[in-house]
């Protein structure tokens, strides 16, 4: 006699690399497949957690997702450790230690099942894809891979073993080296150079730490179950192409931030539970500035969660800004300047009504602010997403990790503004500006808005990204089956 086995309700535990960029749209993810009425658990370390309880009213937004739950796990660092700039790797040495221990413990004990169903899915940040996986395996857990960067940047992670073998890597040292063209990463020989690699490939020696980690996290995809990508199949067609014949099961849902709007706008029309997920006090006085301030008039200025500026990089923006007479919104974030840092007052004084600056701003709400003209960014793949969904055209100053890749395709390809990459001179900053502002401001907001309008479709209904991540409830439900 067959006996049918019950079918596990699905259950789907989420766990992002513990920073702000990674944590922020996993969040949103969970958000959605929530609205999708499944079950999720949402594990943070402790320090982003305590942060988002203190800066955000993260609790009463999740309130109304009777099936969701958020677990901690500890990230192994002081308190007071930055968890910026160079000082991020240091996660990467709790991981092995620390954090995986712990996460292969939280599983098999059950804790995570106590009252609600067994984990059936598990979504993991593609850049810690060994230890997940692993522990799913042995668990006969699915696992799908999450990945937080562009999927061109992902294809040029993907192909570094090819860049090794063709001899294009290492970095050769000198700076008229950084220029060379590659063909390696198949799709993007036209316009790539070493320059625009992810930064830790201007190492000349090829065990570097970081890139051999990131290098060999990119090809353990292919063991996971799946793979996501924020990211929409009109922004980014070749790269997905190439990936989809190495990981078929792959899952374009972004720009996810405007994913969930979509789908909360349809349940909600008021959007009143949309907010952030910021590990900084958000200083919402900048709103009310600009509203004060004329269309399409203002630079934002921001370089996002881990950037760190030194004394003299913070002048030369100052006087760049500053020189080209534009009023601009700029982001400070507490720590983010290299030891002991003042802008110099004297302009500070002259430009009182045209400058606006925070430590930390609403940032996708200032970027869908009409007075805003322009965004100078680090390029983190969030920033530029959210830049893209509302048209507004960037200077890119990438500064580490998968900006380099994004800078190129905002520059060279998409045309969507200029890569200021390698250079912090306050005459180039003040000529970019007037070209994005001035001189070259209608071809960029003419593409601007052409990409923002392919954005936008591709979250509503029988878009793509829309349609994806229909796909990827049915997958997960079935994935308990
Ligand atoms: C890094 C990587 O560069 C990025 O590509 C990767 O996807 C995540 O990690 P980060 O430096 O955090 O990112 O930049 P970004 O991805 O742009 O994320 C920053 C987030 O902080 C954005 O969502 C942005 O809206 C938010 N932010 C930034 C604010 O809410 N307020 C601010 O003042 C500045």
């Amino acid at each position: 006699m067959d006996h049918e086995m019950p079918r596990p309700d699905p259950h789907v535990l989420i766990f992002p690399f513990p920073v702000q960029g990674h944590v922020s749209c996993m969040l949103k993810l969970a958000e959605l497949l929530c609205l999708a009425g499944l079950q999720v658990t949402f594990l943070n370390s402790d320090y982003i957690h305590r942060r988002l309880l203190l800066y955000t009213d993260v609790l009463s937004r999740f309130t109304p997702y009777k099936r969701f739950n958020f677990e901690t796990i500890f990230d192994g660092l002081p308190a007071d450790h930055p968890r910026s700039g160079d000082r991020v790797t240091d996660i990467f040495d709790s991981i092995e230690a620390v954090i995986k221990p712990q996460f292969r413990e939280m599983l098999i004990s059950g804790r995570l099942s106590d009252s609600r169903p067994p984990v059936t899915c598990i979504i993991a940040d593609g850049i810690m894809c060994s230890f997940t996986i692993d522990v799913a395996r042995e668990l006969g857990i699915q696992i799908l891979s999450f990945r937080t960067v562009s999927a061109s940047c992902f294809w040029a992670f993907f192909c570094m073993p090819k860049l090794i073998h063709a001899c294009e890597l290492p970095f050769k040292g000198e700076d008229d080296d950084l220029d060379r063209s590659l063909s390696s990463v198949t799709g993007m020989e036209s316009f790539l150079r070493l320059r625009d690699l992810p930064s830790f490939c201007r190492e000349t020696n090829l065990a570097h730490r970081g890139l051999q980690l990131v290098m060999s996290e990119t090809q353990k995809a292919t063991r996971a179950d799946g793979l996501i990508l924020n990211t929409f199949e009109d922004l980014e067609e070749s790269a997905l192409t190439h990936i989809r014949k190495h990981i078929p099961k792959l899952y374009t849902i972004g720009p996810l931030h405007d994913n969930l709007r979509a789908r909360i706008t349809k349940t909600d029309s008021s959007q009143s539970r949309l907010s952030s997920n910021s590990l900084w006090e958000e200083d919402r006085s900048c709103m009310a500035w600009l509203d004060d301030q004329s269309p399409r008039s203002v630079l934002y200025a921001s370089f996002g969660s881990m950037t760190v500026l030194t004394k003299d990089e913070l002048i030369e923006f100052w006087y760049g800004i500053v020189n080209s007479g534009k009023p601009f919104l700029w982001v400070i974030r507490p720590n983010s300047v290299v030891g002991e840092c003042q802008v110099p007052t004297a302009l500070l004084t002259g430009t009182k009504e045209r400058g606006y600056m925070v430590g930390w701003a609403p940032q996708e709400e200032v970027l869908a602010h009409p007075a805003v003209g322009g965004f100078l960014t680090h390029s983190g793949w969030n920033s530029t997403l959210e830049s893209i969904v509302v048209g507004v055209p960037m200077i890119c100053w990438p500064y580490y990790a998968d900006q380099q890749v994004n800078s190129r395709l905002v520059g060279e390809v998409w045309k969507l503004g200029l890569d200021m990459k390698d250079t912090c001179d306050r005459v180039i900053v003040e000529k970019m500006i007037k070209d994005l502002m001035e001189a070259r401001r209608d071809g960029f907001v003419q593409s601007a808005s052409q990409m923002a309008k392919l954005a936008r479709k591709s979250v509503t209904e029988g878009g793509s990204s829309y349609d994806n991540l229909d796909r990827l409830v049915e997958d997960i439900k079935s994935m308990s089956h």
